[in-house]
């Protein structure tokens, strides 16, 4: 069986997705070894969506099963298996969206917060749930969540290990959209950043993830970004495109 179902739904958008429906799509060591694998076949990909199959789960986070047989100097290595997929998914280049087709718990909630949009169907839920089996999320969870929604509701959520709907999540500005199927959405979204210029796309993310630094270095980062696009042939393709009145046909360089 496949774990990560790998697919390009156009030629720049690229659709990965969970698939190991029998434990709501929980990441088995396995599954994220397939994970990797799946991440080095983006190439040329403008826009990356992550979803589960099914309509159940989008992931239940950490397999608690395999968790449950570790010894405790193994406990640490299983969680940086995790962090490490995490991190990967954070730092790459092109925009990421998870589609948050159903459950979304502790490391599959961390997953999807970092990408860079979140959007999820009306019967999702989700939660970084660890505290209440004596954890805390051990995948970026609690600094991601707290920059997305802001420290009251991020504390709110995490210490009360609270499962929330699609709806509140999108209330509390956790989801950006809540839709019937989160992946016709998702598709929609990366339709539109895929038509705009890919590298002010790259250099937009990156300064919009900067937004932690101090003031100082973030203004500084704009500038350094916004200057590197100006000899770039997209720039003057987008305004040729606009005073034609057509749209532009940008070739990432
Ligand atoms: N790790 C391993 N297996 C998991 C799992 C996980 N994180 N989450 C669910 N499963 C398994 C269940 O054990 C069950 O397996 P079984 O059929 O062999 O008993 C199967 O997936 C289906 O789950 P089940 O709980 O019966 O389905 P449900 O629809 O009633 O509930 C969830 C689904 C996701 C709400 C529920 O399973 C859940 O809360 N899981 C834990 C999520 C969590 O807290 N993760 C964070 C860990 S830090």
């Amino acid at each position: 069986m496949t774990l990560i179902q790998s697919e390009f739904l156009t030629e720049q958008i690229l659709l990965l997705k969970i698939n190991r429906k029998s434990a709501m799509n929980a990441f088995s060591d396995e599954l994220i070894e397939a994970f990797h694998g799946a991440l080095d076949q983006i190439g040329e990909a403008r826009v990356l969506i992550i979803t589960g199959s099914g309509d159940k789960a989008f992931s239940a986070g950490a397999d608690l099963k395999e968790r449950k047989n570790l010894k405790e100097d193994e406990v640490w290595p299983a969680v940086s298996r995790i962090r490490k997929l995490v991190q990967r998914v954070y730092e790459l280049d092109i925009p990421t969206i998870a589609a948050i087709n159903g459950a979304a718990f502790g490391g599959g909630l961390e997953l999807a917060l970092a990408c860079d949009i979140r959007v999820a169907s009306r019967a999702a839920k989700m939660g970084l749930t660890e505290t209440s089996i004596g954890v805390i999320p051990g995948a970026f969870g609690t600094v991601h969540l707290t920059r997305i929604v802001g420290v009251s509701a991020a504390t709110n959520l995490i210490l009360r290990a609270k499962r929330i709907s699609a709806d509140e999540a999108e209330r509390i500005g956790l989801v950006a959209e809540v839709s019937e199927d989160c992946l016709v959405e998702a598709r929609q979204i990366a339709t539109e950043i895929a038509r705009n210029a890919p590298l002010a796309v790259k250099r937009a993310k990156e300064v919009v993830k900067g937004v932690s630094l101090n003031l100082e270095e973030a203004f500084l980062a704009e500038e350094k970004a916004y200057q590197s696009l100006i000899g770039t042939k997209d720039r003057l393709e987008g305004l040729q495109a606009f005073s034609e009145k057509r749209s532009a046909r940008f070739l990432g360089r």
